[in-house]
């Protein structure tokens, strides 16, 4: 496998205020210091960034954003740019999940949120991903589609700062047993890993680091990690309980 591991936790709009964003963080901190050399990106909401920020002085848990605005500052009210997040220290920041998409969010604004999260020197989860399969294979053009747009003109060097995460949407936040299986994960790696190689270049691709998120939980992880060929998970409700999210880590980086 090549490419780095790394497991993301995906906060989405949890938990609801300063001081249970606080705790829980600290339950993810001694979640990542219990498991040898494990590396995580926290994405909590935007508001509680730069508190989290201040609770750790370590190198290996990175912060994240959730979703960035393509310009550097304007009337956009709701919006948060790139400087902003790296201002406040994030070194990361998701683009294109699927929640992002159904609101609205083409491939051409994540095409234009990629370019300015490099421009900006920050790493990028690019999230891609079917809503169903078909039989026929639609999914795959689909998908080959989100992440040839998105992206477009970025040179084979910037892919070094871009993290590919698939996540179906039919198997996001629901059970174990609902996830992807294995073995079609590991179809998918390989398909994604063409489509990069084909985009940029065969070593580029062949070091990319591809996530699977979509109902990841301590009893899949195991599976996943061992037969799926990815780098790691994007998780989401399983990243807001500290346990769940060290068994995970635990899967990740210690019984490969
Ligand atoms: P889930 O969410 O792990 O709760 O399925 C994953 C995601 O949406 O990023």
């Amino acid at each position: 496998m090549a490419g780095k591991h790394i497991v993301v936790a995906n906060w989405k709009m949890h938990p609801k205020t300063l001081a249970e964003a606080k705790h829980l963080f600290l339950g993810v901190k001694r979640a990542v210091s219990r498991v040898r050399s494990a590396e995580a990106v926290v994405c909590p909401p935007a508001a509680f960034l730069s508190e989290l920020r201040k609770l750790y002085a370590g190198k290996r848990i990175s912060f994240g954003g959730q979703d960035v605005h393509a310009e550097k500052s304007g009337s956009y009210t709701g919006s948060l740019s790139a400087p902003m997040l790296k201002s406040v220290g994030a070194k990361y920041v998701i683009i294109g999940h699927s929640e992002r998409r159904a609101a609205g969010e083409t491939n051409n604004d994540v095409q234009k949120k990629v370019r300015a999260a490099l421009d900006e020197r920050l790493a990028v989860i690019l999230c891609v991903g079917e809503q169903e399969r078909d039989h026929e294979g639609e999914y795959l053009t689909f998908i080959k589609e989100e992440l040839e747009v998105a992206l477009l003109g970025v040179a084979a060097d910037e892919l070094r700062r871009v993290v590919i995460a698939y996540e179906p949407i039919w198997a996001i936040g629901r059970s174990a047993a609902a996830a992807m299986k294995p073995h079609d994960l590991h179809q998918i790696a390989l398909f994604i890993r063409k489509v990069l190689s084909e985009c940029f270049n065969r070593e580029a691709a062949l070091k990319a680091t591809v996530l699977y998120g979509g109902s990841v939980e301590p009893e899949n992880c195991g599976v996943l990690i061992k037969n799926g060929d990815v780098n790691g998970f994007l998780l989401g409700h399983a990243s807001l309980d500290p346990t769940s999210f060290g068994d995970i880590l635990a899967c990740v980086y210690e019984k490969r």
